[in-house]
């Protein structure tokens, strides 16, 4: 079983200072922050693009895990590789050439995820399941954050991580929505390994004690 990873969603961070936030992350000792990137048709909210992520770059080790919720992520993986991306996560849900986007996303150097919305059932993306390096199950419709956790997904977790168990996979499990410590630990009982926490981080009155509670999850 994977270790506990914290990782932030700067959409939850201070949009006139995101480096700042980023920032708060990193002098935490934590390794991974989120980015989330919207294009305002796949989800009806737009955020930011290569540029800014190429920007924090700059001033961060962060590991960058790249959430694209675009129509058409085959034509972003390139800037977004460039722009410092660690970890690229593409949707199912549009039609374009999964496992050849996937593919690119490795030739870029990138580690690469499947993303699944809460509609959409689990045997979408098993067939790349051996193919990647996370699958991120969507714990509220995306578009924005401060959204409640769908506690229905749970069963959906539980599913793809006996796939992974029954086909000896090591692919990371990570949630994104909703979570705080509560719904956090109730999704790493059903084997979830990677917790994307917005709004819950960003508030949190100690934020030290928070990134302590999800270690020892
Ligand atoms: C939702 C995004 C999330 C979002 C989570 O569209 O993919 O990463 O930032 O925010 P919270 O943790 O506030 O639900
Ligand atoms: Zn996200």
């Amino acid at each position: 079983m994977h270790a506990p990873i914290l990782a932030p969603s700067i959409l939850a961070g201070d949009h006139a200072n995101l480096a700042a936030s980023a920032a708060i992350v990193e002098q935490l000792g934590l390794a991974w922050i989120h980015l989330d990137i919207m294009d305002g048709h796949f989800v009806p909210n737009l955020s930011f693009g290569p540029q800014t992520v190429a920007a924090l770059r700059k001033n961060s080790k962060l590991f960058f895990d790249v959430h694209l919720m675009l129509d058409e992520p085959q034509r972003y993986i390139e800037p977004f590789a460039k722009a410092g991306a660690n970890l690229i996560s593409i949707h199912i849900e549009p039609a374009y050439d999964h496992a050849a986007t996937l593919a690119r996303i490795q030739a870029l150097g990138c580690k690469k995820g499947i993303v699944l919305n809460p509609g959409t059932p689990a045997e979408a993306i098993e067939p790349y399941l051996a193919q990647v390096d996370l699958v991120l199950v969507m714990t509220v419709q995306p578009g924005f954050g401060g959204q409640s956790f769908r506690r229905d997904m749970l069963p959906k977790i539980a599913q793809i991580d006996s796939w992974r168990n029954a086909r000896a996979l090591d692919f990371r499990l990570e949630v994104d929505g909703g979570i705080d410590l509560t719904t956090a630990a109730e999704c790493r009982s059903v084997g979830s390994d990677t917790f994307v926490a917005g709004t819950s981080f960003f508030s949190a009155q100690d934020r030290a004690a928070y990134a302590a509670a999800v270690a020892k999850l």
